[in-house]
């Protein structure tokens, strides 16, 4: 039997993962395969840690470059992550003909452009399923079973640390930094977990799949981001009151000559079928001109699901190699010669629904000064909301509105702002909801 070699950079959570699933699924994959997946290397700079898991003698090394240099190992497997070292290491073993397959989504969110052309150049199979969603499908959907659909719309919640936490103040009442813990212990969190909080991770992700979405590079200065350190335990509340769930969604709509790109907060109707994923998990919708609606669920994260994700783009490669079939189905979805620039919709051009929380004096009036600022602006309310005085400074007043053009209720907003009545900035979440268009 063929043996197709593999030499892993990275021998953290996942790397062990993989090493694990290759080890006790060995078998089966093989039946599968029609060949033997061989762990030739395995490089980290650790290489005393207990990871649970027996590797054979002479497979560990710190020499990470002796192994993408190894003329014997055809598939590269890159786990270390970042843009770093992770980025140095994929382009020599990308130069010296290697294979990769990785989980690495801000090497690819950022550097897209001029992996392509590596990639193209050497001729060589570069997948990436586990960069986003973990072991959901959703990099082979876009790019092999929706082939033959146009993409109008892709939603999705791509970040379980962000989820969790939501999940964690709406159902179990704890505090953000107590989730955010819980979501560190757990190995599911960045390094740095201002990358999950502040949304930037999920903006990686978004990235990636418009990108082979639409068949074009995003850049990422062109994604609006904001993450949920804002949100408050209050704001959870209001939208439950409301009938509303808040999640972190990454949302892209292809109005055919803009896109737009964008990853926020957002008050989804609490019978959506988003708002019922919990947790660490993950979920993606993907609306295609031929298949309508489609939903993948499951987890995003963690040792085994994205091991999953990895032997998957792995096994793929392997086939390529035995069939000769290298570059069959293209990195970014799309032939190379056929990938162009697509205009993104600035942000003030979006139109969507808004709840907004103003910190207001009691006085007399203020609610209609506030009211009376939208309304010069075209925005219609659907709901309003004072909360009662409990003897502070200021109130909470709590607006739903119909849908608006983002930059007419900026504008709306700014004017509020400088009210001398209004004690604090405004806290807007934007309301996806077809019922208050
Ligand atoms: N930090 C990421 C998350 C890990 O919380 O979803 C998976 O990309």
């Amino acid at each position: 039997m063929r043996v197709i070699n593999i030499g892993l950079l990275g021998f953290g959570t996942v790397g062990a993962g993989v090493a694990k699933l290759l080890f006790s699924n060995k078998e089966i994959i093989s039946k599968r395969l029609g060949a033997e997946l061989n762990l030739k290397s395995i490089s980290d700079p650790d290489l005393t840690r207990d990871r649970g898991i027996i590797i054979p003698d002479g497979i560990l090394t710190n020499d990470s470059l002796g192994v993408v240099a190894d003329p014997d190992i055809d598939i590269i497997v890159e786990l270390i992550g970042g843009v770093g070292i992770a980025k140095e290491l994929v382009l020599k073993a990308i130069e010296a003909g290697k294979h990769i397959v990785t989980a690495n989504k801000a090497l690819i969110a950022m550097y897209g452009d001029v992996l392509r052309g590596k990639i193209t150049e050497a001729k060589i199979d570069f997948a990436y399923e586990a960069s986003v969603g973990g072991c959901m499908p959703v990099i082979k959907a876009l790019r092999e079973s929706l082939a033959a659909n146009r993409i109008n719309e892709i939603t999705g919640i791509l970040n379980g640390t962000c989820n969790y936490i939501l999940s964690m103040i709406t159902n179990e009442g704890l505090s953000f930094d107590m989730a955010l813990r819980q979501a560190q212990d757990a190995g599911f969190a960045e390094a740095d977990p201002s990358f999950d909080i502040e949304g930037k991770d999920t903006a990686h992700k978004l990235a990636i799949l418009a990108g082979i979405a639409y068949g074009t590079g995003i850049d990422l200065a062109d994604i609006h981001v904001e993450g949920i350190t804002s949100i408050t335990p209050m704001d959870i509340e209001l939208a439950r009151e409301m009938g509303y769930r808040i999640k972190l969604l990454a949302i892209t709509k292809n109005h055919g000559d803009s896109v737009e790109l964008r990853v926020h907060p957002t008050m989804i109707p609490k019978d959506n079928i988003l708002s019922n994923v919990e947790g660490s998990l993950n979920a993606v919708s993907i609306d295609g001109d031929a298949v309508g609606n489609m939903l993948l669920y499951g987890h995003g994260a963690g040792m085994m699901p994205t091991a999953s994700a990895i032997l998957s783009d792995v096994i793929d490669v392997a086939r390529n190699i035995l069939s000769n079939s290298i570059g069959r189905i293209p990195t970014f979805a799309f032939q190379s010669d056929s990938m162009k620039k697509i205009q993104v919709l600035p942000m003030g051009e979006i139109k969507t629904c808004y709840y907004v929380r103003f910190a207001a004096l009691d006085k007399p009036g203020v609610l209609s000064r506030i009211s009376g600022a939208l309304g010069d602006f075209g925005i219609s309310i659907d709901w309003v909301h004072q909360r009662g005085r409990h003897h502070t400074e200021s109130v909470p007043i709590v607006m739903l509105t119909h849908v608006a053009k983002e930059a007419d209720f900026q504008k709306a907003l700014a004017v509020i702002s400088a009210m001398p009545e209004i004690c604090q900035p405004p806290l807007l979440v934007r309301v996806e909801d077809d019922e208050l268009l």
